[in-house]
């Protein structure tokens, strides 16, 4: 069945759109785009298309997560690559990419084909497995990356973990390049974060948990960066949280580096003065980090020093997170949440619409060279439909993830996801959309 959707305002930022146009999917793909599609499609056999009516609705292309995690195989208790992929679609997400911190690590070839056989399965999202960098990311030894690629990795990682050692980093880029795998790095100085709960500054010390410093993850952007451009290779730098970071990116991009870099939500919208109430759902890694860090993220965004934001979506059950601070487990589920979160940037000012669709679509594609993140006639009908003014209010408890896990629980957002359709499959329809 063909679908036609009309009256939304489309916004391509790949093919420089934004418009008030039609949209024709069939047989899974674009096929047309033109402002009279639903004049024609009305005075032919209308039985053989459906319908949609969008007015008053943003089209995008399907929004792309680089950095998700999903706790299959080993913790599907948290979530499960099917519950994830509900999750991812429910909020937005047509592909993600997820990361190998699963238990065993995704290091080895049967189980980026167990993640891919398990996405298949579910058949909701584009699920795309990231390998480990090293041998169950202990950062000793490296992977076959090779393998790895052979059986759909994206893209490497240790994430959730750093690598340590610059001469194994080296090797993975050496590797990598080779083989055209981005790298992506958790950038952390574990002697410099070793025992910490919360960012250092004045929370931590009024507040008596141990800090971790700014400059844990400073050194490690710095390292990178100079070894990007020792081994001539691309290094995406996963998760900027701080002033320098953001600093760092900028001069190295300047210099003509090959360095992209993502960031997430919370890091834009939350402050370490939160973590007053020591509320456990707060506690991610990197931390929150102070108002001048938050401003600097966003500046980041704003000039494209920042290219991509990502939900870090990191689902932990109960019993993971009600526990004393300090052995409570890091992250928040963000699948859900991402995007309205997002559009406070477009409502504050800070991008434009069509500047934060491109960082959550098409960018993200060019980093991890995955399909999608255009309009164009020809590519994958994979679309984001956006009702940029429905309120609501967050309520974990009917999350499609497993995660309850998120600070935002109760806020009011305006603008959410309310359509989302996958190489021309309906995965998520709101219910106000009435279809
Ligand atoms: O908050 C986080 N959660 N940061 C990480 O680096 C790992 C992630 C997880 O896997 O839960
Ligand atoms: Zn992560």
């Amino acid at each position: 069945m063909k679908i036609l959707l009309t009256g939304a305002r489309v916004i391509d930022p790949a093919q420089k759109i934004d418009t008030i146009t039609d949209i024709m999917l069939a047989e899974g793909k674009i096929c047309k785009t033109g402002i009279d599609l639903l004049k024609t499609a009305k005075s032919k056999d209308t039985s053989k298309v459906k319908i949609i009516e969008l007015d008053g609705m943003v089209l995008a292309p399907g929004l792309i997560d680089i950095h998700t995690h999903l706790r299959e195989p080993g913790q599907e208790y948290k979530e499960t690559v099917a519950s994830g992929a509900l999750a991812a679609v429910a909020g937005g997400f047509t592909s993600i990419a997820c990361m190998p911190n699963t238990d065993p690590v995704n290091d080895n070839r049967s189980i980026t084909e167990f993640i891919k056989r398990k996405a298949a399965e579910a058949a909701l999202a584009n699920v795309y497995p990231i390998g480990a960098i090293s041998r169950d990311s202990a950062g000793k030894q490296l992977t076959e990356f090779w393998d790895l690629k052979e059986a759909g990795a994206v893209a490497v990682s240790d994430d959730g973990k750093p690598v340590m050692d610059a001469a194994l980093m080296r090797h993975a880029l050496e590797y990598a390049y080779s083989l055209g795998l981005p790298v992506i790095s958790h950038c952390e100085d574990t002697d410099l974060s070793a025992g910490g709960q919360m960012n250092e500054g004045y929370y931590s010390t009024i507040l008596g948990l141990r800090g971790i410093p700014a400059i844990a993850e400073e050194a490690m952007v710095a390292r990178d960066i100079l070894l990007a451009e020792f081994t001539k290779t691309h290094v995406h730098i996963a998760h900027v949280s701080t002033e320098g970071s953001v600093r760092l990116i900028r001069e190295a991009k300047k210099r003509g580096l090959k360095i992209t870099a993502e960031t997430a939500p919370h890091y834009f919208t939350l402050t370490d003065e939160a973590l007053q109430t020591y509320d456990t759902r707060l506690k991610v890694n990197p931390p929150l980090r102070s108002a001048r860090d938050v401003a600097s993220i966003r500046e980041g965004l704003a000039d494209g020093t920042l290219d991509a934001i990502v939900t870090d979506h990191a689902p932990h059950a109960r019993t993971d997170k009600e526990l004393e601070f300090e052995y409570a487990a890091n992250g928040i589920s963000g699948l859900e949440t991402s995007l309205s979160l997002s559009l406070r940037l477009v409502s504050e000012g800070i991008l434009s619409l069509p500047e934060l669709i491109a960082r959550m679509s098409p960018n993200p594609a060019r980093i991890l060279n995955l399909p999608g993140g255009t309009l164009e006639n020809g590519a994958a009908a994979d679309i984001t439909v956006i009702d940029p003014q429905l309120t609501w209010t967050v309520n974990a408890k009917s999350f499609c993830s497993k995660g309850r896990n998120t600070p935002f629980h109760g806020w009011e957002m305006r603008g959410k996801a309310v359509l989302t359709i996958v190489g021309g499959e309906i995965k998520y329809a709101g219910p106000s959309l009435n279809i």
